[in-house]
């Protein structure tokens, strides 16, 4: 059995960071991921006045700030979708002038859904360069401040939620947000863990949540939490482990409900997944997750699941490409907005690999089969195109090269080691 630690929750980090930021006292955060998105986020928040120390081994510590002012040259939010849309929010909310820019591939992303609901709130938010994308300036001090927000988000989306509410927290503005299917709800536990009244209820699939910051007069607690172990990094360890026929357990990895869709699947395939809670860290379940290899079956993933494993997807897809049968991933259009085209990168690199795999507008269709495959792949710069070929690299007689090692590093550091000790059977505890 082998035991591997992943690198914090990229996820949970960047909210830790900034809601330790906005609390009213000192936050003390250990396993802080070295992720670069993570970075990002931290020297975009000392760009803003906040204080964010680096105690080295993954510890960090962070006044709450009070002295948040309009940063003398752009906020670099380098390749980070969650730093730029969080920061969106918040630096709307604070009232405060910025301009937020990134890297080309983050330029090259959708910010509309977050600009959008932030002007109907009033903020005052402009593209300087293209319609929809990064650089992007927000004129907080002329906005006059916001006002209250019922939305409905065409898709859902955790980093939209989490910018609106940050808004909605530092405007002292009320939010009320109806999503058709649950993002993962971080903000909100995080937010309830430190006294903030955020009320959720059940639609269906999705939900609704509320949070009535104008009538609240409290302020947020600081934070003293463990960063869980990231479980969008450990799935392609796991794919690793199941392709490779090694037994693994990854301890202290986050286990909130609204990211566990891809231990479901793997359970549905027939894979022996076992989990285990061991605590609680600002809301956050962590613990720890075992899997043996197994037999398995083909997958069909659909759209109401979709955001409870959206970034799991390649690691799915290339574990399907190994297995007889035919798996199918539907309603994942916004794969296509992520780092990369996510869907694109992923049938290209199977059909270049031999695998047989249809490109579908929403998803993907993947004919596994256990024929040994060989070959070089694009990343286009996507960590996680990267890692998930990696993966299919272990797999008894597959050779895979990836063009782009080292873009694993902005979300996981150390994955390339990592995958050697799954398939080598050492210990990393
Ligand atoms: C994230 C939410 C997801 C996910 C991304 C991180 C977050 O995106 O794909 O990697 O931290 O809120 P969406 O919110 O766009 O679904």
């Amino acid at each position: 059995m082998t035991e591997i630690r992943v690198p914090g929750d990229k996820s949970i980090a960047h909210r830790f960071l900034i809601l330790a930021a906005l609390a009213e006292g000192d936050s003390v955060l250990s396993g802080m991921p070295a992720a670069l998105d993570v970075r990002s986020t931290a020297a975009c928040l000392r760009a803003l006045g906040g204080t964010v120390e680096d105690g080295g081994a993954g510890r960090m510590a962070i006044k709450g700030s009070t002295g948040w002012r309009s940063p003398t040259s752009g906020l670099d939010c380098g390749n980070s979708g969650t730093t730029a849309r969080l920061l969106t929010g918040l630096v709307a909310g604070l009232g405060l002038d910025a301009e937020l820019r990134g890297d080309e591939s983050l330029s090259r992303r959708p910010m509309d859904r977050v600009v959008y609901p932030l002007q109907a709130m009033g903020a005052r938010v402009r593209y300087t360069d293209r319609r929809g994308h990064l650089p992007l300036r927000i004129e907080g001090r002329a906005s006059g401040g916001l006002r209250a927000l019922r939305y409905r988000p065409r898709i859902s989306s955790a980093q939209v939620r989490a910018a609106l509410l940050l808004a909605g927290l530092t405007s002292r503005t009320d939010v009320e947000i109806e999503d058709r299917f649950r993002p993962r709800d971080h903000t909100e536990r995080i937010l309830r863990s430190q006294g903030a009244p955020i009320i959720s209820e059940p639609e269906g699939a999705g939900e609704r949540i509320r949070f009535p910051a104008s009538s609240w007069s409290g302020g947020l607690k600081p934070l003293a939490a463990a960063v869980p172990g990231d479980l969008s990094s450990a799935a392609f360890l796991i794919v690793a482990a199941l392709l490779s026929g090694t037994d693994l357990t990854l301890r202290g990895v986050g286990l909130n409900p609204t990211r566990t869709g891809f231990l479901d699947v793997l359970s549905e395939m027939g894979a022996r997944v076992k989990t285990e809670q061991t605590g609680v860290q600002a809301g956050e379940p962590v613990g720890d997750i075992s899997v043996i290899a197994s037999t398995m079956q083909p997958f069909s993933i659909e759209e109401a699941v979709v955001p409870r494993l959206v970034d799991e997807i390649p690691a799915l897809a290339v574990l399907a490409s190994r297995i007889p049968g035919v798996s199918v991933v539907r309603g994942a259009g916004d794969l296509r907005m992520k780092e990369s085209d996510r869907l694109a990168f992923l049938a290209f690199n199977l059909s270049t690999l031999g695998v047989r795999c249809e490109e579908l507008t929403d998803g993907l269709r993947v004919h596994g089969s256990q024929a040994p495959v060989t070959g070089f792949v694009r990343t286009g710069g996507d960590h996680r195109i990267a890692m998930a070929f990696g993966a299919l690299g272990v797999a008894p007689g597959c050779h895979v090269t990836v063009d782009d090692p080292q873009c694993a590093d902005v979300s996981f550091p150390g994955y390339w080691e990592a995958l050697k000790q799954v398939t080598t059977g050492e210990d990393s505890r």
